[in-house]
Order: structure tokens, then C-alpha cells, then sequence
């Protein structure tokens, strides 16, 4: 397995879309949509040969906050320690980064913290949609 960053070896917006499809995420993407993302923030992919298989991302001011977002392995892939390497490569690219965040269910906190997340206690997650 391959785990390289998007400049290092880019990665293709039509297998971000599979990854998507493979857990029901976001079918209002498009392609023009996931090439703006991977052209402006960090992303990383997980390549099996020429296949996709996993990917995560970013957003951040490249600074002092960044949120990562998309964690996904296909689940062909899993429990094999691939998303733990994926987000291993990504956390590297933001550590100059003071703070990163991300949301997640109760059930994958135990996944993240062993990458040193700790879970908020104080803090609740808030969100806005454009079109309620
Ligand atoms: C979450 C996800 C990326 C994990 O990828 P993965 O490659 O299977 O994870 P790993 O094999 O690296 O897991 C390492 C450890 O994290 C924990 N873990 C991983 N998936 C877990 C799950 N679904 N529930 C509970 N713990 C989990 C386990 O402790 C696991 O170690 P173990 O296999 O020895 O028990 C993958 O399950 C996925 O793509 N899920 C669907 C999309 C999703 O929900 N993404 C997260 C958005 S916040």
C-alpha cells in the first residue's frame, strides 16, 4: 500500500467520488468540486497499485488551526491499520499547526486518539447549512 500526499502523487477526483460512494457520503459532489479542494488544502491518498482506496484532507489557514475532514478507507480495506497510516502522513504534513480538529462519531474515538486526539469535554459542535 501507498500512502502519499497529493503532491506527491496526485490524486484523481473521480476516486475521491468512489471513496464517497462507498459510504454514502455527499452525491452532490462533483468532480469540479473535489479538484478546487485538493488544489487549495492538504490531502492525502492510500493507493492499492493504480486504485484509490483511501483518502482524507484539511482545511486549514496553514497556520495556527486545521480541521481534518473525509477520512475514509473503501471498506474492502479495513482494520488493517491503512486509515492509521493515512492519518499518520496527513498529522506529519500539519505539524507546524497549533491545533487540529475534526468531528466524529462516539464510536471512532478510540481510532483517533490513537493518532493524540483527546476528546472535548467542554465543547459542543455547531453547524450551519446554506440551504436548511
Ligand atoms: C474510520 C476508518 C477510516 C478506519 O479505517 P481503518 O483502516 O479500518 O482503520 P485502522 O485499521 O487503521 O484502525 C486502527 C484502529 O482504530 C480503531 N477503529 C478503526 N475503525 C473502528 C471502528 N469502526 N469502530 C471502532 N474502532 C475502530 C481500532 O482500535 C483499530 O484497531 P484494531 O483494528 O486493531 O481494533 C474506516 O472505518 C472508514 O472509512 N469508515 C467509514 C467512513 C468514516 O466513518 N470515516 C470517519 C469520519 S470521522
Amino acid at each position: 500500500m501507498d500512502v502519499k500526499l497529493h503532491r506527491e502523487r496526485p490524486i484523481p477526483p473521480e476516486g475521491v467520488l468512489e471513496l464517497y460512494q462507498n459510504v454514502n457520503w455527499w452525491p452532490e459532489r462533483t468532480p469540479e468540486d473535489v479538484a478546487r479542494v485538493l488544489e487549495r488544502d492538504p490531502a492525502c491518498g492510500v493507493w492499492d497499485g493504480e486504485r484509490l482506496v483511501g483518502f482524507a484532507r484539511a482545511v486549514t489557514d496553514d497556520r495556527v488551526r486545521a480541521y481534518i475532514e473525509d477520512v475514509v478507507v473503501h471498506s474492502d480495506y479495513r482494520r488493517q491499520a491503512v486509515g492509521q497510516e493515512l492519518l499518520a502522513v496527513l498529522l506529519k504534513e500539519l505539524a507546524h499547526i497549533d491545533v487540529v480538529s475534526l468531528f466524529c462519531e462516539p464510536e471512532l474515538v478510540p481510532f483517533y486518539e490513537k493518532n493524540n486526539f483527546r476528546r472535548s469535554r467542554t465543547q459542543v459542535v455547531m453547524h450551519r447549512k446554506s440551504h436548511p
